[in-house]
């Protein structure tokens, strides 16, 4: 099946960057819903893996099914604000996506890069932002709300997903551990 930008933030992301996604990537994946965009991303990750946390039961049942067919990604229905309870079943991680639109969406990035994210690794997180019109603007307050929470990423690019996703921006970062 086509990857569709109008559905999926992800491929809305790649319109606008190219980014090197190994074949044996480990990646945490924060809001997976039914696994529109996880059961592309297990293709392209064909050696990796995909641990998918959803919180909610309907997604999940579907997100449940995927799994059986794409033996790389791992449902995992937890709640992303508590990293903790699912730590025992997520390894270190080369990347972290995450597409959840949450008031406190940059503190749960916080949370699961400073356990799962290796060094070096890489946070995509669609942040779903007020609707600003300025593009320097957004991304101004797009950076400055990911730094307030968590000096240790450094932002590696900031993108609209317009035409797509005109309240969400991209946030590209590198997790730098002390
Ligand atoms: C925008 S949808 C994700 C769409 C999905 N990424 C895709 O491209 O197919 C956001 C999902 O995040 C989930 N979610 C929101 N808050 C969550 C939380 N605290 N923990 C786990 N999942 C959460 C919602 O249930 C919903 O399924």
């Amino acid at each position: 099946m086509r990857w569709n930008p109008q559905t999926s933030k992800f491929a809305a992301f790649l319109t606008k960057k190219d980014i090197d996604l190994r074949s044996n990537t480990k990646m945490l994946y924060l809001g997976a819903a039914s696994g529109s965009t996880a059961s592309h991303l297990s293709k392209i990750l064909a050696d990796g893996v995909i641990y998918a946390v959803e919180f909610s039961w309907k997604p999940m049942r579907k997100l449940v099914e995927l799994s059986k067919r794409e033996k790389n990604i791992i449902p995992l229905f937890f709640d992303a604000n508590r990293p903790e309870e699912y730590a025992p079943y997520v390894e270190m991680v080369d990347f972290i996506y995450q597409d959840i639109a949450q008031k406190n969406q940059v503190e749960i990035a916080n949370k699961n890069a400073e356990i799962f994210l290796a060094r070096g690794g890489v946070l995509l997180l669609m942040l779903k932002t007020r609707s600003i019109d300025a593009v320097e603007e957004t991304k101004k307050i797009a950076s400055a709300e990911i730094k307030r929470l968590d000096e240790k990423f450094n932002i590696i690019d900031v993108l609209k997903l317009d035409p797509f996703y005109k309240d969400h921006v991209a946030i590209l970062a590198n997790y730098d551990h002390p």
